[in-house]
């Protein structure tokens, strides 16, 4: 049985300040939640003060990027032995907002992937399709081959080591949310797909999010999906209140 995933990409929201209220706050009502993991994005500059809050808490603390190298002259770039320390379980990779703005590409999405495995962070690598491939029917096309390379040259043990993320990027930050079946059918293949890659055992180990517009009302359908086994939620995860009704679908 996979253990449902509800996971809070921040993005640039929230400073220090910021993140200490919302976790007074937040830490307070998800105490008596049960059944879900609740795992929290915030950007680099507060992921320090978000450990220390949560610390002993249900809350897992990522991070939302990382680059693959240990150390070196690469200015500007926060290693996975530095999110190991915080402590990070989670790093995301490979979002869209990354692919898009900062030339993120499914090669470095791979070694990111591959760097992070080796100190036990586990990578949330994000997929999806814009608008024009989805009208023009090429979803799979676009989605498959970018999961099949994130995992190129990846040893997998069971599958819980990592977590996928399916963010059609035209749901992202418009309030038009995928429907679950739809949701439901891509997240299926890139489930078909990872076991084809490995085998049944990992590809139903594997945990796969569904990302995009999703909020306190439309949660509990996408949910009841099969194979959607968690959510990545931008926008509601920045205040306490709705990102806990997001939590408390049940
Ligand atoms: O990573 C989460 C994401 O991109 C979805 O953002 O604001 O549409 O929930 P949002």
């Amino acid at each position: 049985m996979r253990h449902p995933l509800i996971a809070g990409n921040w993005k640039m929201y929230n400073n220090v300040s910021e993140t200490m209220r919302f976790f007074d706050d937040f830490i307070k009502l998800v105490e008596n939640l049960e059944g879900v993991e609740i795992a929290i994005f915030p950007p680099f500059t507060s992921l320090w003060e978000a450990a220390k809050k949560t610390a002993g808490t249900k809350i897992k603390i990522g991070a939302q990027n990382v680059h693959w190298e240990e150390k070196g002259a690469f200015t500007g770039e926060i290693s996975p032995n530095m999110l190991k320390e915080i402590p990070c379980e989670y790093v995301i990779i490979g979002h869209s907002e990354r692919r898009q703005h900062f030339a993120e590409s499914d090669e470095t999405v791979n070694k990111k992937v591959r760097a992070v495995l080796k100190h036990g962070i586990k990578p949330v690598i994000c997929v999806g399709e814009n608008l024009k491939q989805r009208e023009e029917n090429l979803t799979l096309k676009v989605v498959l081959p970018q999961v099949r390379k994130a995992l190129a040259d990846v040893e997998l043990l069971s599958g819980e080591e990592i977590v996928f993320a399916y963010e059609p990027i035209w749901a992202i930050g418009t309030g038009k949310v995928a429907t679950p079946e739809d949701a439901q059918e891509v997240i299926k293949s890139i489930r078909k797909e990872i076991e084809t890659l490995y085998n049944k055992n990992i590809a139903e180990n594997i945990r796969i999010l569904y990302g995009g517009s999703v909020k306190p009302d439309n949660i509990k359908a996408l949910m009841q999906e099969r194979d959607i086994d968690g959510v990545l939620v931008g926008g509601a995860s920045v205040d306490p209140q709705s990102f806990y009704k997001i939590c408390a679908y049940k």
